[in-house]
């Protein structure tokens, strides 16, 4: 962690949120030390069983926002490995660097743009013991196949943007698709950050959701703010509380070197306002560079008015592990309930790991059998828990803390009334529902 909290608020920004939510998510099985039992892995991370179910509902959240709903946006899945070709072309090659220098005192190596002071080492204190800056270039260099010359270089690649430019003309070709209109993907990026840091905040290895919004040039401001404003609404309607969002746009000397305009959703995090997503006009920079370097014609015919342009993109890109984070930080909650201190995440429940979790008050097969039974039934339409160990009280507490939005209680009243009691995670209240009605009733609250 680095730098003070910006928050006045009691909850919003204290580092103490950050350990606890790390702790937490250690815990619960969200996130683990890569390699742990080896010593870890230079800041990398594996996503254990409730993790793993927290970023797929991100990025399913993001696909369906930005595809499933929309008739003018397609998806694709390019691949990881690439050839150099591509980065010549992108300028990352050339200018994906960022600016290293090394502790002559205690030999550790630095961001200099990201030091506190720029003359003094953050590790050992000592002034003045920096070596000149260097440009570092972030990209993963490998060979693909057995020789190692030229021409078996390839690239991981550092932003998932590129596979969509170099399949513009692939899916204007073979898709009903006409501007203005985008293509999404959603995967893994690489990039050899030089202080990878703050959890999962940034990682070497890491996911990312992108789109490039295809449009006419004359149309490209207009669709710049659509965007701008769509996607700070999207953290919003996914429960991030106003108060840690905003969007804030670029000034002109932070601008990337093909970006006209950009803006990024930032999120308060606990060592103060950071980036989530950007949303930039990346103009006609990325479609003339692939033609030029391709010599493939990359631009749209209009048959009607019998004219050829190179639309312009805008492009929102946002990090689905940091945006994971993110929302675990804003739901994350203490309050005291009958003198203990009850821990919850309070997560929209398009997000929550788990839906449901069926707690029969027994473990004997009395009750177990048809809690099992209601818990496989649910499994159909929800991601459904289950568990009969430990007494109810600590069962409800583990739930919370995985964020399960309805917790139902299978008792030996059940057994005669076919009802359950079902307890809603934030309020805590309690309902009795029959058994018949209780897919129903988490549907109409959930979908
Ligand atoms: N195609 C544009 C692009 O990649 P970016 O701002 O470099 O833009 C987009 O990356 C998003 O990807 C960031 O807003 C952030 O959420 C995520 N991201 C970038 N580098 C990351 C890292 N090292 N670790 C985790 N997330 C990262």
């Amino acid at each position: 962690m680095s730098g003070p909290s910006e928050s006045e608020s009691g909850k919003v920004g204290t580092p103490e949120l950050f350990d606890k939510v790390v702790n937490l998510t250690k815990r619960r099985g969200f996130v683990y030390p890569s390699a742990e039992i080896y010593g870890g892995f230079r800041s990398t991370y594996d996503y254990g069983p409730i993790g793993v179910l927290l970023l797929r509902n991100v990025k399913d959240a993001w696909w369906r926002s930005m595809v499933q709903l929309r008739e003018d946006v397609v998806g694709l899945d390019a691949s990881i490995l690439s050839p150099p070709q591509i980065w010549e072309a992108s300028g990352h090659l050339a200018n994906f660097t960022d600016p290293l220098v090394d502790c002559t005192n205690c030999n550790t190596r630095h961001r200099l743009d990201k030091l506190d002071d720029p003359e003094v080492c953050p590790n050992c204190g000592t002034r003045g013991s920096f070596t000149e800056p260097r440009e570092f270039n972030l990209m993963f260099k490998t060979q693909a196949g057995p020789v190692q010359d030229a021409g078996a270089v390839a690239y991981l690649r550092p932003e998932t943007a590129q596979g969509m430019f170099i399949n513009f003309k692939n899916v204007i070709d073979t898709t009903r698709v006409r501007p203005p209109f985008g293509i999404a993907q959603v995967g893994k990026s690489f990039r050899n950050e030089i202080t990878p840091g703050n959890f999962v905040f940034r990682t070497r290895e890491f996911e990312q959701m992108e789109m490039e919004f295809f449009v006419h040039p004359d149309e490209a401001q207009q669709w710049y703010e659509y965007w701008c404003a769509e996607r700070y609404q999207w953290y919003l309607d996914h429960g991030m509380p106003e108060e840690q969002l905003r969007l804030r746009p670029h000034d002109d000397d932070e601008l990337s070197h093909y970006s006209s305009g950009t803006s990024d959703v930032e999120f308060l995090f606990p060592w103060g306002w950071d980036e989530l997503e950007g949303i930039a006009n990346r103009g006609n920079y990325d479609l003339t560079q692939h033609a030029a370097h391709s010599g493939e014609k990359l631009e749209w015919y209009d048959q009607a008015a019998n004219e050829r342009w190179v639309p312009h993109v805008i492009e929102p890109a946002a990090g689905a592990t940091r945006t994971a984070m993110a929302f675990l930080m804003a739901a994350y909650d203490e309050e005291e309930v009958k003198g203990e201190t009850r821990v919850v995440l309070r997560l929209h429940h398009r997000i929550a790991p788990y839906k449901v979790a069926v707690l029969p008050l027994s473990k004997k097969a009395e009750l177990a059998d048809p809690a099992r039974a209601l818990a496989q039934q649910l499994r159909g339409s929800f991601m459904t828990d289950y568990d009969e160990t430990q007494s109810i009280g600590r069962r409800y507490r583990r739930q919370d803390e995985l964020g399960t939005p309805y917790c139902i209680t299978f008792d030996f009243d059940s057994l005669e009334d076919h009802a359950v009691t079902v307890r809603e995670r934030d309020s805590m209240e309690q309902e009795r529902i029959p058994l018949a009605d209780v897919a129903s009733y988490l549907r109409e609250r959930m979908i």
